[in-house]
C-alpha cells in the first residue's frame, strides 16, 4: 500500500529542480571579498547572461560590507543574486554582482517579543533553512513557501515570492526583521518596530536598498498539512460558489488548468474543452499524523526526479512538433490521475514543495496577479478565458503552453512594491502563473496576449522575478500602476542609497523615472496623480 502511494507521489510530478549545486557562473576560482574579472554570469534557465566588470562570492558581513566600499571607491554599482532562478533582468549589471550563495548560517532563537524566530544569512536555501528548522527541538517550521525549495532567502525576499497558504500572503510579510548593508557600508536592521513604514520598503525592495545580509522569519512550532488532490469536471464543478466554499474551508487552495487534459487518443477530434478537468489541491491544517516518514519521503526522491526528467524530456520534443501537444498532455495526465483523488498528510515543508526540484528541466513562466472579487467570480472568468484561449490558439495550430496554468489566492500585502499590494488587508488576489517548456514555440505571443488583457481587465501586475519584459508598453504600465508607492518607496530608497550605487540601469529604473517624471523618463501616458 505504502509502495502505491509513494509511487503516486512520484507521479504527482511534473516539473522541478532538486540539486543543491548551481554553476552559475563559468570557472570561478575566488577568495571571499576579492573581485573576479573577465566571467560571464548566467541563470537558471539560460536566458539571463551577462559579463559584469567583477563577480563576488562573499562568505561573511564583513565581505558584504568590503565590497560595498570596494565599489564606491571604484566608483561602480552593484547588484546581487542567490540561486539565480528568476529570469528577468534584476539582476543585470555591468559592473559588480555579488552572488551571495556562500552565506549559509541559519540560527534560531526564542525571542521574547515573537516567540521562535530564525535567521537565515542571504544564500542559505529554503531546504537548508527548513532542515535546521526541522531538526531543532521543538521541531519548527515557516507556514508557507514557494513550490521550489532551492531558491534561496534573500531571492525569495528581495522579489516578494509566494505560497499557496491564504493568510500567508507573500514570503517577506513572514519576517519579523531584516539586515541589509546600505551604501554607507553599514548594516541596518528594519522591522515594523524600528519603522513599519521602512519595512514595508526594506521587506520587498528588489535589491534597491543594499545588500540583504539576513532574513528573520517568524517560525511556528512543526504542524502538519492535509494535502487533497481532486480532479473535476471542469464544466460541472468549476463556479465562484464552489471554489469560495473551498477557500472559506481550507488554509490554502492552489488548482490547474493542464491544457487539452480531456484529449482520447482513440477519438482525437475534434479537441472538445467539455472533456477537460480541473486539478484542485487544497491544504488544511491537521493533527493527523503524516501519510509517510522523512526516510520514506527522502527514498522516493530518486524516482521523482527520474520521472520529472522523462516528461520533461517528452514534452521537449513538442518544440519541433507542437501540434502533438494535447497527445503529450493527456498522456502525462493520464499518468497523473490513474489513482483518482488523494488525500495525504504532510508536514508544513513536505507540502509546500509537493513537487521535486530538478535544476536541468528548464522553464518559461510568467506569472500575473490581480484583485479578486470577493466572490472570486472574475477568477473563474479568468480560468475559462485562459482555457479559451489555448483552444483558441490551438485551432491556429499554436501550442503555445504545455505544463500548466497554476492559480493561487492569498491575502494582501501592504509591503509597496508587491504585485498583490492592497490597503484592505483583507482583499484576496489571485496569481496565475503560466509554465511551459523553455523556447515552446508562440510562447510569448500567448504570454503578451494574456497579460495585456490581464492589465486591461484587472490592472494584473506582473511578479518581477519571472517573465514580463517582452509585455509591450509594460514600463508606462507599471509606473502608472505602482505610482503611488513608488513615490513612497523612492523616498526611503533615496535615504539609504542617494548615489544609486544598487539602482542599476535597465528595466527598474525605466519604470521609476517614469512614475517620479525625472527628464529621462517623461511618458506622454503618464496620468496626473
Ligand atoms: C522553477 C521556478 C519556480 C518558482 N516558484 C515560485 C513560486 O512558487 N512562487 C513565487 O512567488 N515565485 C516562484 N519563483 C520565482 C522565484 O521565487 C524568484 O525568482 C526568486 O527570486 C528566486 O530565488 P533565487 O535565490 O534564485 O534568487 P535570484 O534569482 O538569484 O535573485 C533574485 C533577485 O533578488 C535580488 N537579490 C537576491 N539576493 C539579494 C541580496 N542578498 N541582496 C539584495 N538583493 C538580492 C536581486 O535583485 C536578484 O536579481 C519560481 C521561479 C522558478 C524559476
Ligand atoms: C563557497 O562555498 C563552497 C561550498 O561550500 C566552497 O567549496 C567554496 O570554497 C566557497 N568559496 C568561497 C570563496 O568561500
Ligand atoms: C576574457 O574574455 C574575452 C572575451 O570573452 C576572451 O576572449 C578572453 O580569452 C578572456 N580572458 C580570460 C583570461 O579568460
Ligand atoms: C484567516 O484570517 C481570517 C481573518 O483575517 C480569519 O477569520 C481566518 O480564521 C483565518 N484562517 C485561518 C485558517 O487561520
Ligand atoms: C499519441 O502518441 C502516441 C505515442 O507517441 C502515439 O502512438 C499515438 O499515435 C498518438 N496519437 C495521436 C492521436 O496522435
Ligand atoms: C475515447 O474514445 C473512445 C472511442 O470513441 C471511447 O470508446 C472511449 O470511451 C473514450 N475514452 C474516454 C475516457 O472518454
Ligand atoms: C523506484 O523505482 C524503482 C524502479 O523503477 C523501484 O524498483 C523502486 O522500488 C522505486 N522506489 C521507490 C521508493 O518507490
Ligand atoms: C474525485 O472527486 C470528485 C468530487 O468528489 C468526483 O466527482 C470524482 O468522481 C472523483 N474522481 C475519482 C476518480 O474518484
Ligand atoms: C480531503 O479529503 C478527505 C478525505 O477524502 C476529506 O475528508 C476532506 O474533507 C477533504 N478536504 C478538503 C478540503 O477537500
Ligand atoms: C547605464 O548607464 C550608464 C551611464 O549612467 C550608461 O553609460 C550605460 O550605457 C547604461 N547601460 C545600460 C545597459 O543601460
Amino acid at each position: 500500500m505504502i509502495m502505491k502511494y509513494i509511487f503516486l507521489f512520484v507521479l504527482l510530478i511534473s516539473t522541478g529542480c532538486k540539486s543543491f549545486a548551481v554553476n552559475n557562473y563559468k570557472g570561478l576560482v575566488i577568495r571571499s571579498a576579492m573581485p573576479i574579472d573577465n566571467k560571464t554570469y548566467e541563470n537558471w534557465n539560460g536566458e539571463i547572461h551577462f559579463s559584469p566588470n567583477a563577480i563576488f562570492l562573499p562568505s561573511t558581513l564583513q565581505d558584504l560590507i568590503n565590497i560595498v566600499k570596494l565599489a564606491k571607491t571604484n566608483d561602480k554599482t552593484i547588484r546581487c543574486a542567490a540561486q539565480g532562478h528568476t529570469i528577468s533582468t534584476l539582476s543585470v549589471t555591468e559592473n559588480y554582482l555579488v552572488v551571495v550563495t556562500n552565506l549559509t548560517k541559519v540560527t534560531i532563537q526564542n525571542d521574547p517579543k515573537y516567540g521562535w524566530t530564525a535567521t537565515a544569512e542571504a544564500g542559505v536555501s529554503l531546504t537548508d533553512f527548513e532542515t535546521a528548522l526541522r531538526n531543532h527541538d521543538p521541531p519548527l517550521t515557516i507556514n508557507s513557501a514557494t513550490v521550489y525549495n532551492t531558491l534561496r532567502a534573500s531571492g525569495v525576499i528581495a522579489t516578494g515570492s509566494h505560497g499557496p497558504i491564504t493568510n500567508s500572503s507573500i514570503m517577506p510579510d513572514q519576517l519579523c526583521s531584516m539586515k541589509i548593508v546600505t551604501a554607507s557600508g553599514e548594516v541596518r536592521e528594519f522591522s515594523k518596530e524600528i519603522s513599519e513604514s521602512e519595512f514595508n520598503v526594506a521587506k520587498l525592495n528588489l535589491g534597491l536598498l543594499g545588500i540583504i545580509y539576513s532574513a528573520t522569519f517568524c517560525v511556528q512550532p512543526m504542524y502538519n498539512l492535509r494535502m487533497n488532490d481532486t480532479f473535476y469536471s471542469i464544466n460541472e464543478w468549476l463556479n465562484p460558489k464552489n471554489l469560495k466554499e473551498l477557500l472559506d474551508s481550507s488554509d490554502g487552495v492552489e488548482f490547474f488548468y493542464w491544457p487539452f487534459n480531456g484529449f482520447n487518443q482513440s477519438d482525437p477530434k475534434p479537441l472538445d474543452p467539455n472533456r477537460d478537468q480541473i486539478w484542485v489541491k487544497t491544504f488544511v491544517r491537521t493533527d493527523d499524523p503524516a501519510s509517510f516518514t522523512q526516510q520514506q519521503l527522502e527514498q522516493s526522491l530518486p524516482n521523482q526526479t527520474q520521472e520529472a526528467i522523462q516528461q520533461y524530456e517528452l514534452r521537449r520534443t513538442l518544440i519541433p512538433n507542437p501540434e502533438k501537444t494535447p497527445n503529450v498532455t493527456a498522456t502525462l495526465w493520464n499518468g497523473l490521475t490513474s489513482f483518482g483523488n488523494t488525500s495525504f498528510v504532510y508536514q508544513v515543508p513536505d507540502a509546500m514543495h509537493y513537487v521535486v526540484s530538478e535544476e536541468s528541466i528548464k522553464l518559461e513562466l510568467m506569472e500575473i496577479a490581480f484583485k479578486a472579487d470577493p466572490d472570486l467570480s472574475n477568477v473563474v472568468a479568468e480560468y475559462l478565458f485562459i482555457m479559451k484561449t489555448l483552444y483558441d490558439f490551438a485551432g491556429e495550430g499554436k501550442f503555445p503552453l504545455n505544463i500548466f496554468v497554476d492559480f493561487r489566492i492569498i491575502k494582501s500585502t501592504k509591503t509597496l512594491l508587491s504585485n498583490t499590494f492592497d490597503k484592505d488587508p483583507e482583499a484576496l488576489y489571485c496569481h496565475i502563473d503560466f509554465v511551459t517548456i523553455l523556447d515552446t514555440p508562440s510562447w510569448q505571443e500567448f504570454a503578451q496576449l494574456i497579460a495585456q488583457r490581464a492589465f486591461d481587465q484587472y490592472k494584473a501586475k506582473p511578479h518581477c522575478a519571472k517573465e514580463w519584459e517582452f509585455i509591450p508598453n509594460v514600463d508606462s504600465y507599471l509606473a502608472n500602476a505602482f505610482s503611488d508607492q513608488i513615490k513612497q518607496f523612492e523616498q526611503i530608497r533615496a535615504k539609504y542609497d542617494p548615489d544609486k550605487i544598487f539602482f542599476d540601469n535597465k528595466s527598474l529604473q525605466d519604470i521609476f523615472n517614469i512614475a517620479l517624471g525625472s527628464q529621462n523618463g517623461e511618458d506622454s501616458n503618464k496620468k496626473k496623480v
